[in-house]
């Protein structure tokens, strides 16, 4: 389905034709400035430049062999030779006909559908989940539906952190705590009562015991983390019990969130795969020792960069580094799961694309694997993208911390937003008549938009600050206005059901129902570039222009007050405008209630 833009440019591209003019020269795009055209083609000056002559002169000759149509008028010209559009009320009014008979609200889809695993959420076992994950769930999600919209077959993979030294560590907690693991009885009842809490309690603890230069502890964790991944059943056994507990406590979180998998596997079921990977990296002549450990290069010829030493001196050093594969214990490493991942990956999903919706700080490593997966033949080096962003951060500009400067874990936080919800539902006494269900149901899906949409409406790779309050408001550009609006529409649908009015054949007079169907048509735009660019931002913000035409067209363009033919075109406008504006926020992974 294609929109305005699409149909403008077809219209000039005949005429750049007819004139001798290479088409190529004739799209045609949304105005940036609205007050001058709605549509803006500045191709005659590229094609001035290939004919030799003055812009002026090819965009008067345009304008000139432009008979007004159905479509459009004859365009102006602007400026140097910049032609402008205005479409006529009638090819609006088509337009917005088929957007709101069309169950896609007139998006298009993909010429050619790819298969796309996306990699996101990557919460860790035993660590619990926090607000860095909650960037990755978020985009991630979003990006899912977006490419699953398009036509995409998707697979999202949770890819859970539940292999490598971590588990080691906690299972060395627990054999101390336990006095070691001899008593299977002990053990066995241990492993019954685990509840995530103490995971998370465990976890710091002996992490900072590590880092402040336990070498005995970290040497146990080293040995235990072997042992995990060289097969000891008793570690596996332990293992297991302490990722149950995690997953089940982190899968309650992402439905709370609105977040969903296709795959919850983690790096651990690549595991298996790492052994002949390994024998075949090395059966290629890609593995080289080194320091005891065994590693594959990644640099081309020439890719340096200085390095300073712990003396000071600055050496030159290749780069990317090394993807470390096996380390000098013979563990696996966060690179080498990832590896073994993407040969997992081809084996069983064979993705054309895999996206990794990661933290924009982990795009060395991804630089890494990706070029060693393409070295080693597992998969083209176009076929790996790191869908990077930036970090949710304080007031004081740093990632996120809680007052006491710990990380901030998402059942709390959702939990906080919630509060933040209720106390403004209340404010706008938008409580009188609920139960206590609906009223809770409200709070959630208001607390979730206002996380989500504030996240989503920065371009990813943007780092912004966390600031509730703003994100809660009711007015301006956040997710509680968009659910507000959209709502509001839902009520005046009611309504005219209730009087027995029923949408009809649509026509566009009014300047507001023009504004509202220019904002209706953008939509495909606006879902092509979020696609393309994997970037959200550009659906918040279609979600956020949609809302407001359909303001100012519920402010001047009154729907149940008025009469016959312009009663049931307007309601048909309003009706568009909800399936478009819940669909969009449906991408975000945004629910809309019923009422508020
Ligand atoms: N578990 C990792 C972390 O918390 C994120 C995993 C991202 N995905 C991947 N394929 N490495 O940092």
């Amino acid at each position: 389905m294609k929109d305005l833009a699409h149909a403008l440019t077809a219209a000039n591209a005949a005429v750049f034709s007819s004139l001798g003019l290479d088409a190529k020269h004739a799209e045609v795009r949304r105005s940036d400035r609205p007050d001058l055209g709605e549509f803006q083609c500045n191709g005659a000056l590229a094609a001035a430049k290939s004919a030799g002559k003055k812009p002026p002169e090819i965009a008067q000759s345009v304008a000139g062999a432009w008979n007004a149509t159905e479509l459009a008028s004859t365009p102006t010209i602007a400026g140097p030779g910049f032609l402008n559009f205005k479409v006529t009320p009638q090819a609006l009014a088509n337009r917005a006909q088929v957007i709101a008979d069309d169950a896609r609200a007139g998006a298009s889809v993909v010429e050619h559908p790819r298969r796309v695993v996306v990699d996101y959420g990557g919460p860790n076992v035993a660590k619990g989940m926090h607000v860095g994950h909650l960037r990755a769930s978020i985009i991630g999600e979003s990006v899912r539906r977006i490419y699953r919209f398009r036509g995409d077959q998707v697979w999202g993979d949770a890819h859970f952190g539940d292999w490598g030294f971590q588990m080691g560590l906690v299972i060395t907690a627990l054999e101390d705590e336990l006095g070691g693991f001899d008593d299977r009885a002990k053990l066995d009842a241990r492993l019954q009562s685990l509840t995530l809490e103490q995971l998370e309690a465990i976890y710091p603890a002996y992490a900072a015991k590590v880092k402040g230069g336990d070498i005995e502890t970290r040497d146990r964790a080293r040995k235990a983390t072997a042992a995990l991944q060289g097969g000891s059943a008793l570690h596996r056994e332990i293992w297991k019990a302490m990722r149950d507990v995690s997953m089940a406590a982190q899968k309650r979180d992402f439905a709370s969130l609105g977040v969903d998998f296709d795959l919850w596997l983690g790096e651990s079921d690549a595991d298996p795969l790492i052994p002949d990977m390994v024998k075949d990296l090395d059966a290629k002549g890609l593995l080289e020792e080194d320091q005891g450990a065994r590693i594959v290069r990644v640099a081309g010829p020439g890719e340096t960069k200085k390095k300073k030493l712990e003396d000071g001196t600055v050496v030159e050093v290749e780069s990317p580094d090394p993807l470390l594969v096996v380390s000098s214990e013979g563990s696996a490493m966060y690179g080498t799961t990832d590896l073994a991942t993407i040969v997992q990956r081809v084996r069983d999903q064979k993705p054309d694309l895999i996206l990794y919706v990661v933290d924009q700080r982990q795009a060395d490593h991804f630089e890494q694997v990706y070029r060693a997966a393409a070295k080693a033949g597992y998969i083209a080096r176009e076929q790996l993208e790191h869908v990077g962003f930036g970090t949710m951060n304080g007031s004081d500009g740093k990632p996120f911390k809680t007052r006491a400067g710990g990380v901030l874990k998402l059942n709390d936080l959702i939990g906080q937003a919630e509060e933040k919800a209720r106390e403004r539902l209340k404010e706008n006494e938008i409580d009188a008549d609920f139960s206590k269900e609906e009223f809770e149901d409200v709070a959630h899906k208001v607390a979730i938009a206002a996380i989500k949409f504030a996240d989503l409406s920065n371009f990813r790779g943007t780092s912004y600050i966390f600031d509730l309050d703003r994100f809660m408001s009711f007015e301006g550009k956040t997710g509680p206005y968009l659910l507000y609006q959209a709502v509001r529409i839902k009520s005046i649908l009611r309504k005219a059901e209730e009087q027995g009015v029923a949408p009809g054949p649509i026509t566009v007079e009014h300047e507001a129902e023009r504004a509202l169907t220019l904002a209706l048509d953008a939509f495909d735009g606006a879902l092509t570039a979020a696609y393309d660019k994997k970037a959200p931002h550009f659906l918040a913000e279609h979600a956020h222009t949609l809302a407001q035409a359909f303001s100012g067209f519920f402010a001047n363009c009154p729907i149940l007050p008025s009469e016959g033919a312009v009663r049931a075109s307007r309601l048909a406008l309003a009706g568009a405008a909800l399936k478009q504006l819940t669909l969009t926020l449906d991408l975000l992974g945004i629910d809309v209630p019923e009422r508020m």
